[in-house]
């Protein structure tokens, strides 16, 4: 998969290059590319954002920037998904992030301040997507949440197999997953639960679907 990301801070990004998943599967299964508005802004002093129309406190990322980002990395708007991280879209679901690793391309696109002039979203994202109701002061968070939890899906990022058992998989019928305990068996009095010490394979994995059955329904 190809993943880029629009920012204003691409260095924030680096660690994520250094530690699994990404580091797992960086320069076979993801070419992951960070592309900073300034470096190709058309504008004078590196300026990609600007006032209002209308007044208001704060700086809203201008339509022309982001374009002139899409136009120097693809020749215009790209054929495949855009996505524009807001806090007013369509709320990131794990059924969203195995649809977008799915996808061969990917472009996310991320802002500051204020957020995005409307038209980046209308005409040259093809959606916008919100890790939460709530507001953080950059998309720099949110691209890397999105990140994170697409790169997970693809082969090789994780040990065999644990992507198939976690939260929201098929495993657990899109619900949550089953509690975990390691050792000690007792500590200060807290007790692993007895079924896990007993060996009988069967009565485990009954007690870890109802587990995750009570866990799902009561969250
Ligand atoms: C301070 S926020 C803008 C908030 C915007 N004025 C509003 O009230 O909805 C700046 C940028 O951070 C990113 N951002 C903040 N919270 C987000 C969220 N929950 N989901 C996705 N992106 C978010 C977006 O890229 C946004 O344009």
């Amino acid at each position: 998969m190809q993943l880029d990301v629009f920012t204003q801070i691409p260095h924030a990004f680096a660690w994520m290059t250094e530690h699994p998943p990404v580091a797992n599967v960086l320069g076979t299964e993801l070419d992951l590319r960070l592309f900073n508005y300034r470096d190709s802004t058309p504008l004078r002093a590196g300026q990609i954002d600007d006032e209002p129309y209308g007044g208001g406190e704060g700086m809203v990322l201008r339509v022309d920037v982001v374009a002139a980002a899409l136009e120097a990395v693809y020749g215009g708007v790209p054929a495949h998904r855009v996505v524009a991280l807001t806090p007013s879209g369509r709320r990131l679901e794990q059924g969203l992030v195995e649809e977008l690793a799915a996808e061969e391309r990917l472009t996310i696109l991320s802002s500051r301040f204020e957020g995005f002039d409307q038209r980046i979203v209308d005409h040259l994202a093809t959606e916008a997507v919100s890790i939460g109701p709530y507001v953080l002061s950059g998309g720099e968070l949110p691209a890397m949440v999105l990140l994170d939890a697409v790169v997970r899906k693809l082969p090789g990022a994780l040990a065999e197999g644990s992507a198939e058992r976690e939260s929201f998989s098929e495993a657990f019928e899109g619900g949550v997953e089953h509690p975990h305990y390691t050792r000690p068996a007792e500590y200060r009095g807290w007790h692993v639960p007895d079924v896990l010490l007993s060996g009988d394979h069967a009565r485990i994995e009954e007690w870890r679907r109802e587990q995750s059955r009570v866990r799902s329904v009561t969250r």
